[in-house]
């Protein structure tokens, strides 16, 4: 992606154009910042307002788990942009519960914000991209998921989903020059993660062959790699942070 000299260069213009899920805090928030420092254009949207703005940054009140938000986003992105070539489902929810003890809401909570929100924007997103036959896409997993964290059984089974459906939506997707792929974080210092107990957390941070928390830039830095027009041989692929 070419990077123009300022944020408010008028080569933004016809600069690739990014959506980026549950931006009003967190790793989406950070990612916002990150491709607007590129000189994208960059979409985002949350259930609630955010408290910032920024030169080529559009913001968008959408629930990715309601089918009409999210239709509705991506007409507007087709509107005003007419392309879209970059999709990040970030937006996510986390259930930290025993199976047995997971309430039926929460379970439902956690699988149509992870899972169906995920499916919903990568459909809505598909269509849109076909147009200039070229697409990223790139979900989102965690490092609990191939760790098998107990306690988290419903989040776990939420992100199995998220790999699943990217790595047969890849294989759907590839004829139109579009790839989808599938970040996996280990644990970063956001609202997600500050509820749940630190000996909990030292726990997964010291079974990672790297024993660190891990950073936003770590994210947007295999966000970067799967977004190149170059990584166009690159699809269907999970990468986890950290050494799992
Ligand atoms: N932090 C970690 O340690 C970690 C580790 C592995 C994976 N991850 C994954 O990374 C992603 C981001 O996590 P985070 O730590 O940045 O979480 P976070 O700080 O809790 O932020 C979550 C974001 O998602 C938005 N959101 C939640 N439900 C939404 C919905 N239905 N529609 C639209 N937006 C929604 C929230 O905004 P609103 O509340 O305004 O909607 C917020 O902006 C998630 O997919 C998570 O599973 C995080």
């Amino acid at each position: 992606m070419s990077i123009p000299d300022s944020p408010d260069s008028p080569d933004r213009r016809d600069s690739p154009v990014v959506l980026v899920t549950g931006t009003r805090k967190g790793i989406g928030r950070f990612l916002v910042e990150h491709f607007v420092r590129t000189g994208a254009r960059v979409v985002g949207c949350s259930r609630e307002p955010v408290d910032f703005t920024l030169p080529g940054y559009t913001h968008h009140l959408a629930d990715v788990t309601r089918e009409e938000d999210i239709k509705s986003l991506l007409a507007t992105i087709g509107k005003d942009f007419g392309r879209l070539d970059v999709a990040i489902n970030n937006a996510g929810v986390a259930a930290m519960n025993a199976a047995l003890l997971t309430p039926t809401a929460q379970l439902d909570r956690v699988m149509t914000t992870n899972f169906r929100g995920t499916a919903l924007v990568c459909r809505e997103a598909a269509k849109l991209m076909m147009r200039r036959t070229f697409g990223r896409i790139i979900n989102f997993s965690s490092v609990a998921l191939p760790m098998l964290i107990e306690g988290e059984a419903a989040y776990l089974a939420s992100k199995a989903a998220v790999v699943a459906y990217s790595r047969v939506l890849a294989h759907e997707l590839a004829p139109y020059g579009i790839t989808v792929n599938v970040v996996g974080p280990g644990p970063i210092d956001t609202d997600m993660v500050r509820g749940v107990p630190a000996d909990k957390i030292g726990r997964i941070v010291e079974r990672q062959a790297i024993k660190r928390f891990g950073r936003f830039e770590d994210v947007a830095n295999v966000v970067d790699f799967f977004a190149r027009p170059q990584s166009d041989q690159v699809t269907g692929q999970v990468i986890y942070l950290g050494g799992v």
